[in-house]
């Protein structure tokens, strides 16, 4: 595991280790420092972090930053990584593509998440919301993460993509461990070795569906993209496969996250629930103040393409940088009173969904699932409780932040 140390002005070294399992309990003291003693700061590693809402905003908006994914992994982890099977898939999505590659593949999907199409889907989604709590009202009590916040995110991705009802039971299930990919601190060869088996499975499994819509095409995301590949040279099969996986993974875990991460936020600030249950038109806000909060995205990357001079200090060309999205939310330059969770604060606007060209692509689905998921819970379950809600049980990710489970009862 890598740490690395720097002084700062605080007098106590400032150490960035973000798989430290006290860093993934609470990353906020750190950002808090970071903002204040070196808010761009070389870690010497290789990286750079940038936690002030503003410069987190200019960097992901300037055209001198770019992607250039195979420089930032040759950065990371030396010459001979860019063949293993996880790595080869994200390169070919449009995450990590520059223009012209990723205008091209983002113009091919763009289509399915205008806002009226994610508009057209909110009646199916309550119905879903109602179908996960129907299997467990009468229990009094659920794991969140299992039984509702994974559940919803991946029927609803799989009726974007087309997946058969019948293909959709190892998904229903499944945890993701590719994600770690993402990730600032270089994967061990263990975790490659799963991420590797789990790339191969999932894109086996895509190119079948691709192959099940080519012959029997339907009105879904698959199909359009198996008619853009038949139609030339506008996606090639490694894009399509890879681009189907990229919005398999980013339309899931991201949502399964901000549900796990909001509800304990909420439950840890009872009185925020208790304001959402008198007044659940408080809910759409709310969600921004929750994304805000605990960001199920903590971070993104780029890459400097040419010298940029960020508050002052001259970033050369050729770095990996590190957009601390998670520590712009709680800046409090912008945000009065960072650390408090308010789901009545006014023009909230987080950063949790990035900004410039890659801002998310499934920012008003996430926003849509969210807002119906709560309105649900304050209605169906306003007595729901988190019995483990002071000891949480984070996954080992720093990039994705997320539960690995959180039991619930009520009466
Ligand atoms: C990109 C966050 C949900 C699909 C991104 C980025 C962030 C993000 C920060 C930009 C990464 C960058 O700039 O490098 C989130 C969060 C979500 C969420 C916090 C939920 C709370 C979704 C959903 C979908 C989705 C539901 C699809 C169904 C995508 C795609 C991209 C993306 C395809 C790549 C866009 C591009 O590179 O042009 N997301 N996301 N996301 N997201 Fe999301």
């Amino acid at each position: 595991m890598n740490v690395t140390t720097r002084p700062g002005t605080g007098g106590t070294p400032l150490a960035f280790n973000p798989l430290d399992p006290a860093f993934i309990a609470d990353p906020y003291p750190f950002y808090h420092r970071l903002r204040e003693e070196a808010p761009v700061f070389n870690t010497g590693l290789g990286f750079w972090l940038l936690s002030r809402y503003e410069d987190v905003a200019f960097a992901l908006r300037d055209k001198r930053f770019g992607k250039d994914f195979p420089g930032n992994i040759r950065r990371r982890y030396g010459e001979d990584r860019m063949h293993e099977p996880v790595i080869a898939s994200l390169g070919r999505t449009m995450l990590v593509l520059d223009p012209p590659d990723h205008t091209r593949l983002r113009g091919l999907v763009s289509k399915a998440f205008t806002a009226r199409r994610i508009a057209d889907m909110r009646p199916r989604i309550r119905a879903l919301v109602d179908e996960q709590l129907d299997r467990v009202a009468d229990k009094g009590a659920m794991d969140v993460i299992r039984d509702l916040a994974h559940r919803l995110p991946v029927i609803v991705i799989c009726d974007m993509l087309g997946i058969p009802e019948e293909h959709r039971a190892a998904f229903l299930v499944g945890s993701n461990v590719s994600g770690r990919v993402l990730d600032p601190v270089p994967m061990s060869r263990e975790e490659f070795d799963k991420a590797n088996a789990q790339t191969e499975a999932s894109s086996a499994y895509f190119d079948q569906l691709c192959e099940l819509r080519r012959r029997e095409p339907r009105d879904d995301l698959t199909t359009e993209l198996v008619r853009a590949e038949e139609a030339g040279d506008r996606l090639s099969t490694e894009e399509l496969r890879a681009n189907i996986a990229l919005l398999f993974g980013a339309g899931h875990e991201t949502t399964t996250n901000l549900i796990g991460n909001g509800l304990l936020a909420l439950h840890r600030s009872p009185e925020q629930w208790q304001r959402l249950k008198e007044d659940p038109s408080l809910i759409p806000d709310a969600i921004e103040e929750l994304l805000r909060f605990d960001s199920s995205v903590q971070m993104t990357g780029r890459v400097t393409m040419a010298d940029v001079e960020v508050a002052g200090v001259t970033i050369p060309a050729g770095q990996n940088v590190i957009t601390l999205l998670g520590a712009a939310n709680r800046d409090p330059a912008i945000f009065a009173d960072p650390d408090r969770l308010d789901v009545g604060r006014e023009n909230v606007r987080p950063m949790s969904f990035g900004g410039g060209i890659h801002h998310c692509l499934g920012a008003q689905l996430a926003r849509l699932e969210g807002e119906l998921v709560f309105t649900a819970l304050v209605e169906r379950l306003p007595n729901l409780e988190l019995p483990g809600k002071n000891e949480p049980d984070w996954r080992q990710n720093f990039t994705l932040r997320g539960l690995n489970k959180l039991p619930a009862v009520w009466h």
